[in-house]
């Protein structure tokens, strides 16, 4: 069996490895030059692929920049970004530039699974017809399929192998050969009928946590006017053994998927005259947040006499969420460009992150980040970092997370 792997990014590369693990040869393709030589190096370049993984890997695994090679393959899975353009909108182009260079080198009888996530008809109404410019039928002479990637990067509890994989085929055979390919590397498959099933129950998933945490981030804002601490009242509430999940506040959504897929399904609902209104208002409410926490910590400085202006505020974690270097769409880009607009003088300490490219700074060593701060500011809590310590450090924790106990200088969003 030869799998090739389009995109070997955060989706891409674990996928490798898994098939490499289980005895499959892999054909990684990425346009990346620098990433194939990391992999032909044996250096992985995303924190979820180990050094060891990725050298075990090493007979099985072999990167290219071409697509050529994918000729010989019996099945390719596509990964390559999906994201949204500058004006929010679906920006299918780097699934469009694959698709088409892909479509040259496609063999009759092989089978081809999408794996990004997009909005329901993607797979049937762009990449089938790029595929058959080459001559051959999509469900007749190659098999295609949708298959969602659900890894939660940083993750550990839950596995590629541990967690169910959604499959959806453009005819009952697509569906039967991607499940046999996917029950390599995955315990479980979920068969749903179509390729738009697997495609929404993805955008489903992820709008179901955006929505979520949006409602709490209401709530956040409405206990900050009224005085109640929204971290007790969430331990409160998850005490109720069955009808309530937990999700907590923030100072934004980031990541590759959260603040964008969900816009893939409002894009697409336009086109049947429906506004999907509760995507909508959990983008506007997730998008406040960044606002939110810089007006917070104005008034924190405030309470202490010290300006904004002039101020030095150390911002610890900018990755978008704990255990990842990954700063895509992460707030604390907005937070930083916020508070630098009212004239703070802004450093940053995050052990996964070494330069924040988006804001021009390198991560300092945590001490350096706390030497002199008038404030420091949690926005994405590291493992590692102890945070109860940090209070007696500087003069005011603004603690965006709920992962400090309250004390007289640290003010909780
Ligand atoms: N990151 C996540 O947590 C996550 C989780 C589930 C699903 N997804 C989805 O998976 C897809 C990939 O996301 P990712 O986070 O792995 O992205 P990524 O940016 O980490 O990796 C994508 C890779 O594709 C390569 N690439 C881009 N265009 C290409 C082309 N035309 N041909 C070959 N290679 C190309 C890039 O160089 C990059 O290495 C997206 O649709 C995303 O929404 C991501």
């Amino acid at each position: 069996m030869r799998v090739g792997i389009v995109g070997l990014g955060y989706v891409g590369l674990p996928l490798a490895v898994a098939f490499a693990a289980a005895d499959v040869d892999v054909l990684g393709v990425d346009l990346d030059e620098a990433r194939v030589a990391a992999i032909a190096a044996g250096r992985s370049y995303v924190e979820d692929v180990s050094a060891e993984s990725l050298a075990a890997a090493a007979g099985r695994l072999r990167a290219s920049s071409g697509y050529a090679g994918l000729h010989d393959v019996d099945a390719v899975l596509i990964c390559v970004p999906t994201p949204l353009s500058p004006n929010r909108e679906p920006d299918l182009s780097a699934l469009l530039a694959c698709t088409r260079a892909l479509a040259p080198v496609l063999r009759a009888g092989q089978l081809v699974v999408l794996e990004s996530t997009s909005y329901p008809g993607t797979t049937r109404g762009q990449v089938a017809p790029l595929l058959e410019a080459g001559g051959l039928r999509a469900g007749v002479d190659f098999n295609l399929a949708f298959s969602p990637e659900r890894v939660d990067p940083g993750r550990t509890d839950y596995t590629l192998a541990t967690t169910p994989k959604v499959v959806g085929g453009l005819t009952d055979a697509c569906g039967d050969r991607a499940e046999q390919l996917y029950r390599l590397v995955c315990e479980q498959v979920v068969r749903v009928g179509s390729p738009e099933a697997a495609e929404l129950a993805k955008l489903l998933e992820n709008i179901f946590r955006a929505v979520n945490i949006a409602l709490v981030n209401e709530l956040a804002l409405l206990t900050d006017r009224m005085g109640i601490d929204i971290w007790e009242v969430i331990d409160a509430a998850s005490s109720k053994p069955y009808g309530f999940m937990r999700f907590e506040p923030g100072p934004g959504m980031g990541g590759h998927c959260l603040p964008v897929d969900p816009f893939y399904l409002a894009w697409r609902a336009r086109e049947f005259d429906m506004p999907v209104e509760f995507i909508e208002l959990a983008g506007k409410l997730n998008q406040q947040m960044p606002y939110h926490c810089v007006a917070k910590l104005q008034r924190a400085l405030n309470d202490r006499g010290t300006a904004v202006r002039g101020a030095r505020i150390a911002v610890l974690g900018v990755s978008y969420k704990p255990g990842v270097g990954d700063v895509r769409e992460s707030p604390a880009q907005k937070i930083i460009e916020l508070l630098r607009e009212l004239g703070a003088e802004v450093v940053y300490h995050d052990p996964l992150v070494a330069s924040f490219e988006a804001v021009g700074l390198h991560s300092l060593e945590l001490d350096e980040a706390l030497e002199g701060a008038d404030c420091a500011v949690i926005v994405t809590a590291q493992r590692g970092v102890d945070h109860d310590a940090l209070a007696a450090r500087v003069p005011c924790l603004l603690d965006l997370r709920g992962v400090t106990r309250p004390a007289a200088n640290v003010v909780r969003l």
